[in-house]
């Protein structure tokens, strides 16, 4: 695949390498990542790259876009018949984008919008006060109850009748559990609200049909392509068809340019790839894996964020041990494992430092790990926050994780990224 780059470009070729070597040696588990299957990287370099297309097929501004109208129906119908939506639009170029499509579909600026805060599991585009979607519509937020850390759908319903919003936004960056798509839905449609699922992190779990989708309850659902979907850096919107017009109003000409038509082609193969009873049994060994996590870090002296979990991905809270998330991660990292710092909710740490960490499973399970591997997975994770600064105690941690994790390539050779 840098066949090209190699002759024309050493240096370059080399910083690809060496990223290929990082991904190959480390044990990857940061949730919001996943492999990108080799058609899906084919795909998003291929010659779609040089078309420059905006508008949808049928009704486009530039001429030549016969392969590209056949392509993007095909990934769309590829992707209602996925998720079972009414109306799919493919083009967003990012779950961030896809977000602020559907605000652009129903919202005026300064609309209230009703979303989870961020350091209790919602994502920035949810109006965080850094983002500039705060600056745009008034945003308030709900979170979880003090004792269970899930989600305090008393205080949402309140809150929606209290300050009408236009919008209530469910899913988020950092909520283990599952969400209540049909109450959340039911509490907008009484304070005349529209809803919307961001299921950027668990579309793939929601294609494969082992968690609850939130298309039959919500108006608008959005996702990125990029996590448990394990397709390219992307994003999408799929929503009700009487709200059809308005999302693709909302995508182009209101948020985006041209298309990415290149990663519109790998999302197209990646709905196909979503849709096989291979990729459901990736999903279901990811959920156990992360089960699995959740049970042998708690038994070790973690405790755990909502005390289990019901997706892919475990929070984790360190006090128990002395640690905070930056150590622990700075220190992971050390060891080849690669986790992300994450507030947990009431964190009183600052985010640059939090109290916990956010693990995925989608990546190690791509590889083929399961519950005995996790098993040594947690164990090394105990010994290094355990062994902080120890330098003795990661550096046979580092080797046990290297030995773990040479046994599972990324990807297979006759697939190497690299040569073909
Ligand atoms: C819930 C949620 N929505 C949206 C996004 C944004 O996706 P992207 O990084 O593709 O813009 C993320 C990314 O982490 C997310 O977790």
């Amino acid at each position: 695949m840098l066949k090209a780059t190699k002759l024309v470009d050493e240096e370059l070729y080399n910083i690809v390498v060496g990223e290929l070597k990082r991904q190959e040696n480390n044990i990857e588990m940061i949730a919001s990542e996943s492999t990108a299957p080799i058609p899906a990287l084919e795909l998003s370099g291929s010659v779609f790259t040089n078309k420059t297309l905006e508008g949808y097929p049928g009704a486009r501004y530039q001429s030549g876009a016969e392969f590209a109208d056949k392509m993007e129906i095909l990934g769309v119908e590829r992707c209602k018949a996925l998720f079972k939506a009414d109306h799919a639009n493919i083009q967003p170029i990012s779950g961030s984008t896809a977000n602020y499509s559907v605000y652009a579909a129903v919202l005026k600026p300064g609309d209230t919008v009703l979303s989870m805060r961020l350091d209790q599991g919602g994502h920035l585009t949810h109006g965080s006060t850094v983002s500039q979607t705060s600056k745009y519509y008034n945003f308030i937020h709900y979170g979880v109850h003090a004792d269970t850390e899930q989600i305090n759908y008393e205080e949402l319903e309140e809150l929606a009748i209290k300050h009408k919003p236009k919008l209530i936004i469910s899913g988020g960056s950092s909520y283990p559990r599952l969400i209540d798509y049909e109450r959340i839905s039911d509490i907008a449609k009484k304070v005349g609200a529209y809803s919307m699922a961001d299921i950027a992190h668990v579309s793939g779990l929601v294609a494969a049909g082992i968690i609850p989708s939130p298309i039959p309850h919500t108006d608008f659902v959005s996702s990125s392509t990029t996590k448990t979907i394990c397709g390219p850096r992307g994003g999408m919107v799929m929503c009700k068809a009487e709200h059809a017009k308005a999302l693709d109003r909302g995508v182009f000409p209101r948020t985006l340019g041209s298309i990415h038509v290149h990663v519109m082609a790998a999302k197209t193969y990646v709905f196909k790839r979503a849709a096989t009873e291979e990729f459901k049994q990736l999903m279901i060994q990811t959920v156990k894996n992360a089960k699995h996590l959740a049970t042998c870090l708690e038994k070790d002296g973690f405790r755990i964020v909502s005390g289990g979990t019901d997706n892919h991905l475990v929070m984790v809270d360190l006090r128990p041990k002395g640690i905070n998330g930056k150590q622990f991660q700075e220190a992971l990292d050390y060891v080849g494992i690669t986790v992300n710092k994450n507030m947990i909710p009431f964190d009183t740490e600052k985010p640059s430092i939090t109290s916990g960490v956010r693990i995925g499973t989608t990546a190690i399970s791509q590889r083929g790990l399961k519950e005995t591997e996790v098993e040594q997975i947690a164990a090394i994770m105990n010994k290094v926050a355990e062994n902080i600064t120890n330098q003795e105690v990661l550096d046979a941690c580092k080797q046990e994780a290297s030995d773990l994790i040479s046994n599972f390539p990324l990807y297979q050779e006759d697939f190497d990224p690299v040569t073909i």
